[in-house]
């Protein structure tokens, strides 16, 4: 997939050196509920055992096709937001160096666009965890609505309790008659 300033494509192991760059960091994981990378070879093993979801991407500037973030469909058997097969619920994250240019509203909408028009989803969910402020705002750009809160236990990741915010986005259905009228 391609945005006007970034790629999305399928994450290499190869790319385990930019992962490991970004997400030692402890400003990333932990907002989003996982602990910083300890090594290059944890990233080579998230990579492939994490990142291998059918709608996971990584996120690079087209300039040089670098992963610099991830971005998520996580579909059925892969979320706790929904059991339906016409629902998914949307994750991401960014390199801080690249935090502020707006890259993760323009790489998710792309992702919600295929998520509704190719895949066939109905709703797709997104949460942030209470004083995420950066990831409440992505998700207010990309239009999504707050529906409901609760407390997610992060564990085996991360051992604390934390109250998420959930918000959702619905496809609207066109009727014909609505079209023509
Ligand atoms: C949340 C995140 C993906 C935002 O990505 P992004 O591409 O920077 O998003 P935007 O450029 O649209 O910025 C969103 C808001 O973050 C804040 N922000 C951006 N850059 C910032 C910086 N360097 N320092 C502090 N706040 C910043 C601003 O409030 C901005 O809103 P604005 O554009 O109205 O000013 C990124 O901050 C991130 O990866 N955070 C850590 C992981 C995470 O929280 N993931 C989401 C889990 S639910």
């Amino acid at each position: 997939m391609e945005t006007k300033r970034l790629i999305l494509r399928k994450w290499t192991e190869e790319d385990a050196e930019n992962l490991y760059k970004y997400a030692k960091d402890p400003d990333v994981g932990p907002a989003a509920g996982w602990p910083p990378h300890k090594s290059i070879e944890e990233s080579r093993a998230v990579i492939r055992d994490v990142f291998n979801g059918a709608e996971c991407y990584a996120i690079c500037e087209k300039e040089n096709n670098q992963a610099i973030g991830a971005v998520e469909l996580k579909l059925k058997g892969h979320t706790d937001m929904t059991d339906r097969e016409d629902e998914c619920e949307l994750g991401y994250w960014l390199g801080k160096p690249f935090w502020g240019r707006g890259y993760m509203p323009e790489a998710a909408a792309a992702l919600l666009q295929r998520g509704f028009e190719e895949l066939g989803m109905t709703t797709i969910w997104c949460g942030y965890y209470d004083g995420n402020q950066k990831s409440r705002r992505v998700q207010e750009k990309l239009g999504f609505q707050y529906d409901h809160s609760f407390e997610a236990d992060l564990a085996p990741l991360i051992h604390e309790v934390r109250v998420c915010h959930a918000s959702k986005m619905t496809k609207v259905i066109r009727k014909m008659e609505d079209i023509h009228a």
